[in-house]
């Protein structure tokens, strides 16, 4: 099986859980893609759904398949969101924003009674920090703004390069809301509970990729069968 086919076998799983009038999250990546797609499959058999998206890539997808959407502004309390992740630990602790996304999906999952992570178990680890952690920042005082995170690493044990994300071409990512992106290379986060709690008082900060006390459950896709960790509700 090839890490598509986990990645679509977690999102049927997934897409199996939603019902009739819900008010869904739809998350941003290449597993919520595929949630997306059979979402759209199921619309198109008659399903009932409104849906936030959250990011222009996930809206253009889901209205290019006929999935109603709405916002939070109109339908500012959801029922279920789906989304990938870059990393999950065994508390349901993640990091996103491999994808810049991670801002407003972290408004959408706040927003939900229950969020659901769908990935292929690659995306499962011990301690969290492998992968870089994505740290949305404005584009003002930015060096002011990394010397106040850096305190921050050192005041919760982690250490690492922070890079500013770049597109190919070299010019600085802009996320979908205009900020840039800031990657932290630490290798491992010892306490991600702690260096969140303390990068949420970073001013020019906007918003950091560690998603705590969000996750319900998340389904991942082995090569064995799904595994499931939680309450999938
Ligand atoms: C988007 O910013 C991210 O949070 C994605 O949800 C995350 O990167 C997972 O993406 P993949 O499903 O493509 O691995």
């Amino acid at each position: 099986m090839s890490v598509e086919d986990l990645k679509r076998e977690a999102a049927a799983r997934a897409v199996a859980l939603v019902e009739p009038g819900m008010r869904l999250g739809l998350g941003t990546g290449s597993t919520a893609r595929h949630f997306v797609d059979l979402l759209g499959e199921r619309v198109r058999d008659g399903l009932k759904v409104v849906c936030v998206p959250t990011s222009e890539a996930t809206r253009a997808q889901a209205a290019s398949l006929g999935v109603p959407l709405t916002t939070l502004d109109e339908t500012p309390e959801l029922d279920l969101t789906v989304d990938g992740a870059d990393e999950v630990d065994g508390d349901l602790r993640l990091i996103k924003g491999g994808g810049a996304a991670h801002l407003r999906e972290k408004i959408v999952a706040n927003a939900s009674r229950r969020m659901i992570v769908i990935a292929d178990d690659s995306k499962l680890v011990a301690t969290l920090g492998r992968f870089p952690l994505p740290l949305e920042v404005v584009e003002f005082g930015l060096g002011a703004t990394r010397v106040a995170i850096k305190k921050v690493f050192a005041a919760t044990d982690c250490a690492g390069e922070l890079a500013l994300r770049r597109r190919p071409d070299g010019a600085a990512v802009r996320t979908d809301s205009g900020h840039l992106v800031l990657d932290a290379a630490l290798g491992r986060i010892p306490d991600p509970d702690a260096l969140a709690a303390r990068l949420d008082g970073v001013p020019g900060l906007v918003e950091h990729g560690l998603f705590i006390g969000l996750a319900d459950a998340a389904i991942l896709a082995t090569a064995q069968g799904v595994k499931v960790i939680g309450d999938l509700g």
